[in-house]
């Protein structure tokens, strides 16, 4: 039998008080909470204390903290020709070392391929890889009696119990309004959840050939391309359509006002409507794209980044419970590969989309929302583990920490500087959104079912040792 002992923390979980506490970890799984502080009776504690542990991790004096779960990410994706930059390995190792355990990722079907096809080809990527546990979405592009009866066998056998479609990218992963409401209506009889990506597709189109006639081709363009009124739209037609299907709806990247505020009067009338959104669009601006040369393809990403002013009304929603989740739409590509963000030199329409995050969401969430004041260290373990296990199938076994629970947890020193930078991150991309930005609070050791994989910030995990996990309703 393994046993990991971490010691003399301050437990912190999403539903209770901050506590003293040893927590003991037996072949994974937590199996003792023992309090030190006389809040449980000393019997307990010493029990706890006294175990013989094969690896003793002292957290006196630091937080301890569920691992994370990054529900939006996106690992070895393939890309035309080419895959992004982060594969399983590099990529879970970057979520280990910025303390998250746990990722879901995005299988995603080319069209007219059955929807197994796909999971295994992501079960190929993930497998020997990844240092952590995962998970996948599906996407779903159309739907026909196929697609049905898969969905129904993917929630029913295989654990992939929540499903992504695109309202954006027209030709390419777009569904339309009918299939969307397909898969809303099967979801509510599968106990599946359906996640879309809120973006007006065919208006985009549109402004993105009326940009490009007019020879506006640099990065800027992006974001100009993609007001916020068409994710607002797109969120509000998802609102009308899960409502409709009388079935739960769940936006992803949520990236401006508009669309926080289609989830929260849909939600305010009785729609089961959740939503994530990411700390780019908590810490970053469109004042990104304005600068020189190509250096605003760093920031292309769908939605883009938005005025400053929507921050406020991003972190309102988080605090009012109108948003459920922070993850990271991880999705690198460098600046100095050809087969990346160069494709888009000449035109901003071909800028791979997407930005590297996997690594620094829970430090960037800690600094700015628990340091600034605007959240507690219960909401931030909500947001960022609680939030995202509940609503993926995972609760109770990720996202707390309590007797039964995997032994995913993180050390956290809430004093501890980092300057974020591309050549110290682990991320396996040649430049950082942040680079420069110091951000205090982060974790010192990670712990995933009872391994110890970070020690002092230094990863010491083991490729491959990551697991599977097939999901349950949620
Ligand atoms: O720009 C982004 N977000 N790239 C990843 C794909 C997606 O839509 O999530
Ligand atoms: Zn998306
Ligand atoms: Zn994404």
């Amino acid at each position: 039998m393994s046993v990991t002992l971490v010691r003399n923390g301050t437990v912190i979980t999403a539903d209770a008080p901050a506590r003293r506490a040893d927590v003991l970890i037996e072949d994974g799984v937590i199996t003792r909470i023992g309090t030190a502080t006389g809040a449980v009776p000393d019997a307990v504690a010493g029990a706890v204390a006294g175990a013989v542990a094969d690896t003793v991790v002292d957290a006196a004096g630091l937080l301890v903290m569920p691992g994370g779960i990054d529900a939006h990410t996106h690992l070895d994706m393939p890309f035309g020709s080419t895959t992004n930059a982060d594969d399983f390995e590099s990529g879970t190792i970057a979520a280990a070392c910025g303390g998250t355990t746990t990722v879901i990722d995005f299988a995603t079907p080319e069209a007219g391929e059955a929807l197994y096809a796909a999971l295994d080809q992501w079960h190929g990527r993930a497998a020997g890889k990844a240092v952590i546990d995962y998970g996948f979405h599906m996407v779903v592009r159309e739907f026909d009696d196929r697609v049905a009866a898969e969905m129904d066998r993917l929630t029913r056998d295989d654990g992939v119990t929540s499903f992504k479609l695109f309202m954006a990218y027209p030709g390419r992963l777009m569904a339309s309004d009918e299939t969307i409401r397909q898969a809303l209506v099967r979801s509510r009889n599968n106990g599946a959840l359906i996640c879309l990506h809120a973006e007006n597709g065919p208006v985009i189109e549109t402004l993105i050939r009326e940009a490009l006639a007019r020879g506006e081709t640099a990065p800027k363009y992006h974001a100009r391309t993609r007001p916020s009124s068409t994710e607002g739209e797109a969120a509000g037609r998802a609102m009308a359509l899960a409502e409709q299907a009388g079935a739960r709806v769940y936006i992803v990247h949520v990236s401006c006002s508009e669309a926080a505020g289609e989830i929260r009067r849909a939600r305010d009338r009785g729609v089961a409507a959740f939503g994530e959104t990411c700390p780019q669009y908590l810490f970053l601006s469109d004042e990104e794209y304005e600068r020189p040369g190509f250096e605003g393809a760093k920031f292309v990403m769908s939605p883009p980044l938005r005025p400053r002013w929507h921050q406020d009304v991003l972190w309102k929603a988080l605090q009012d419970d109108v948003l459920q989740v922070v993850a990271t739409d991880h999705c690198p590509f460098c600046m100095d590969r050809p087969d990346h963000k160069p494709l888009g030199l000449h035109d901003f329409s071909k800028i791979p989309n997407g930005a590297p995050g996997i690594e620094t969401r829970l430090m960037l969430l800690w600094d700015g929302g628990v340091r600034a004041g605007r959240i507690d260290e219960q909401r931030f373990v909500e947001l960022t583990a609680a939030g995202p296990a509940k609503m993926f199938g995972l609760w109770p076994r990720k996202g707390t920490i309590a007797i039964g629970s995997d032994g995913d947890l993180m050390v956290w020193d809430p004093t501890r500087e980092t300057t974020l930078a591309a050549a110290t991150l682990h991320m396996r991309v040649d430049y950082n959104p942040y680079e420069g930005r110091v951000v205090r609070g982060g974790p010192v050791a990670v712990v995933s079912r009872g391994d110890l994989i970070v020690d002092r910030g230094r990863f010491v995990g083991r490729p491959g040792r990551g697991q599977f996990l097939k999901r349950g309703h949620a």
